[in-house]
């Protein structure tokens, strides 16, 4: 094997916007994406420049400065230092920090067809990230590959799992940056694991060095430039973000509805319900068991009459067999992957032996999209793609099969993002102006754009759990805000104990979805005896109380990247105790609230709160940050915790997001000595008439200062489901004098539970009851 250590400068020249810099083996290309955003390929070949994730444009104007050892780019907010003999490149703050910078000896270089660059390690150095990887949420240490696989049985260990993000955040110094390396082949990142402390190190197996490095000082900020680079979520249908009840599979239609049943007679909230493989003819693709599923539409429409949705699986592979309709048109048409001479590839999945789409094709994407009316006519809104990496038994699906021009390697870890890509786009012009449900396992930088994802085949035990919250907060991180994990856990059968506590941390999961194996034992709510079945019932009306909160926490998801279910990393990243193995699952939900999960057999815990003043949820109880509490956490009352000056809006119990409730939008604020805002934001919940106005908005302030909270005026063409707002102030003991409606001063009064009523009617006409 040939080793190429890149050599030095032999040319430096600016073509319009870009650097390009030639050494004796290759040449480097510099742009500028933003003033915090600088892209670096290093290329040995000029290969075609086309990226799945990166959805900008480079910055029209580059400028830099050239002395007789270095090259100079200064953005503004962030300076990349070339040293031109070797050509190493140093990422350095304006004040001249450095950032991160290659090593000296080594920086990029080929090992055969391998491309790596080594870069310097630091002493305090750590790394979070990477999307859905196991491990400790500080990967310092640890080494990883990205190769979409099918892991059924993997452990709280195994790696890799079904998804790439080769997307990293470093911290040290007190400083953070960030590096997307953008290459879609087998790819490895190693945190120091066996360098004796010196080296970070990231790889592939073939393709360019091609990484965008970011300088922004603060995680938020990373993950607001990383997914403006590579694209943020649309709004969920208001639906998903119910409970979502899951089982591979409900064999009949009549089962379907007997379930769907149970929860009204049972009272429990619910919004979704799945079909997985068993409600099509012999696992073909895009087709209905005419025995079990004879009428799909009358089945959908007695779903819909009692307000569920209804999500069908579609795996990626059409059975071979001639008369199957997408077998037909995807042969005639050519749409299947094939070997280089044209016959086309055959691997086994569930129908048998199955061809498999070619997502990477336009035309291919289309008919597939297309495809979906079988779904949609009948009434189906959410599309769960599955085995996508693509699966096959077996799993070497052969590096000679070719997807379009490429070969299987090069995009395997793109595959299940093209075929959510396909889905979505298809899906959305059926679905007309309703937004589809997507859900992806198989995923790569930017599948947000199209799709959420589910961390796969999980276990039903206590250390699978805690996997489960680390894989999505670490998602977030890397732009995935609405994740889910198979809840009570996908093999074997959790405890009453274990299915009651992950229930409660379902509530708090952006994805809210109960799923099982086939041959386990059935989970839902009600299958665990009275008891457990109330706590259960409970948490998830906890989950709809807390929806307008929820549905504001996608706002801002789809205004600025920044995940549901934030890591400690992201808020509170200088403090060293949020690494600490024994807190890192914690996280926040949202901007207000604190949650610590807890295992199943464990009924006090300690919990690190960090700095500031926080308030049990359960009970008000506050607390001084910095430090860990040990708290009670009984089966029904998993530790959360309001950040003061939390603000947080609430609805009343309703049993499905299609009901209205009561009106009433419940606004909670807990004291605290700093001033706080958050904003409230609501649309119809299905449409895409959002992106034309549609919708409410209005920000929310609290002051303690000034002893004031108020609400700003209404931003957006859409009326409100609520025409009354309540304000429910916790632990204020009188520390507020003023409520202000878009700037109008009010006197607090207490509401008739508390003494004298009173009420007003801001400048949209809407009533208000205040409560002390
Ligand atoms: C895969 C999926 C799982 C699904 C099963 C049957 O194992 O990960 O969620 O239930 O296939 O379709």
């Amino acid at each position: 094997m040939e080793t190429k250590i890149l050599g030095n400068a032999e040319s430096v020249s600016k073509q319009n916007n870009v650097l390009v810099i030639k050494t004796k083996e290759s040449e480097a290309r510099i742009w500028i994406y933003s003033p915090t955003i600088i892209r670096v390929n290093i290329s040995k070949v000029h290969s075609a420049d086309t990226s799945f994730a990166v959805i900008q444009k480079p910055a029209e104007k580059l400028e830099y400065s050239e002395s007789t050892n270095e090259l100079l780019i200064n953005t503004g907010s962030l300076k990349l230092s070339i040293s031109k003999s070797p050509l190493r490149f140093s990422f350095y703050t304006t004040d001249n920090k450095v950032l991160s910078e290659d090593d000296a000896r080594f920086g990029t270089n080929w090992q055969g067809t391998k491309v790596v660059n080594y870069r310097k390690l630091y002493k305090d150095e750590k790394f979070i990230g990477l999307g859905e990887k196991t491990g400790d949420l500080n990967r310092r240490g640890s080494s990883y590959i990205n190769w979409n696989s099918d892991v059924p049985d993997h452990t709280p260990k195994s790696d890799p799992l079904y998804e790439t993000f080769p997307f990293f955040v470093g911290l040290h110094n007190g400083l953070t940056y960030g590096l997307f390396f953008d290459n879609t082949h087998k790819s490895y990142f190693d945190f120091g694991a066996s360098t004796d402390d010196t080296m970070s190190w990231f790889g592939a197996d073939a393709g360019d060095m091609n990484y965008y490095f970011f300088g922004a000082q603060s995680v938020s900020k990373i993950i607001e430039d990383y997914t403006w680079l590579t694209g943020r979520m649309q709004m969920p249908p208001l639906w998903s973000l119910g409970y979502q009840q899951c089982r591979w599979s409900y064999m009949s239609a009549e089962e379907v509805l007997n379930i769907a049943e149970t929860f009204h007679k049972e009272k429990i909230p619910a919004d979704v319900i799945y079909c997985d493989i068993d409600y099509m003819d012999h696992y073909k693709i895009f087709t209905w068991n005419k025995t079990t599923f004879a009428n799909p539409k009358a089945f959908i429409d007695q779903l819909k009459s009692m307000n569920f949705h209804l999500v069908t699986i579609v795996d990626p592979g059409i059975k071979v067999e001639p008369g199957y309709k997408q077998y037909d048109e995807g042969v005639a048409k050519n749409y299947f992957a094939t070997y280089p001479n044209g016959e086309k590839y055959v691997g086994s999945v569930w129908p048998g032996r199955c061809h498999f789409p070619d997502f990477f094709r336009d035309d291919v994407r289309k008919w597939w999209g297309a495809s979906f009316t079988a779904l949609t006519e009948p009434g189906v809104e959410g599309f769960w793609n599955d085995m996508n990496e693509p699966a096959a038994w077996g799993q070497n699906i052969p590096s000679i099969v070719k997807f379009g021009d490429y070969y299987m390697p090069e995009v395997r870890n793109v595959y299940g993002m093209e075929m959510a890509r396909a889905t979505f786009e298809g899906t959305k012009k059926l679905l007309g102006n309703k937004r589809p449900f997507v859900l992806t396992r198989a995923a790569y930088s930017g599948t947000q754009r199209y799709s959420a994802v589910w961390t796969g085949d999980n276990s039903a035990y206590d250390a699978h759990m805690l996997l489960g919250q680390r894989l999505v907060n670490s998602l977030g991180i890397t732009g995935m805000s609405l994740v889910g994990v198979d809840i009570g856990g996908f093999t074997g059968d959790p405890t009453p104990e274990l299915m009651v506590r992950w229930n409660s941390l379902g509530v708090y999961t952006p994805m809210f979805r109960n799923h099982a194996m086939q041959g386990t034992k059935y989970r839902e709510p009600w299958r665990w005896g009275k008891e457990n079945e109330a706590i259960i019932k409970k948490d998830i009306e906890q989950r709809y109380k807390l929806l307008p909160y929820i549905y504001s926490g996608y706002y801002q998801s789809h205004q600025t990247g920044l995940p549901l279910s934030r890591t400690l990393a992201i808020n509170y990243t200088q403090d060293t105790s949020v690494f600490n193995t024994k807190y890192q699952n914690q996280f926040l939900f949202g901007d207000a609230l604190l949650v610590a999960p807890v295992e199943s057999t464990r009924f006090t815990e300690d919990v690190y709160l960090p700095a500031g003043e926080w308030y049990r949820l359960s009970n008000g109880e506050k607390f001084t940050g910095s430090k860990a509490v040990h708290v009670e956490a009984p089966l029904n009352n998993l530790p959360v915790f309001v950040k003061a000056g939390g603000i947080i809006p609430m609805q009343n119990v309703i049993q499905s997001t299609n009901e209205k409730g009561d009106g009433i939008l419940e606004l909670n604020v807990w004291y605290g000595k700093e001033a706080n805002s958050f904003v409230y934001y609501e649309d119809d919940g299905s449409s895409y008439n959002y992106e034309n106005g549609e919708y409410y908005k209005r920000e929310i302030y609290f002051d303690p200062a000034k002893s004031t909270i108020s609400l700003s005026a209404v931003e957006g063409s859409f009326t409100s489901k609520y025409n009354k707002i309540k304000l429910v102030m916790h632990g204020f003991k009188g520390n507020i004098k003023t409520f202000k409606v878009n700037g109008k001063a009010v006197k607090i009064w207490p509401d008739a539970e508390h003494g004298t009523d009173y009420s007003l009617i801001d400048n949209n006409s809407k009533p208000i009851i205040i409560i002390y």
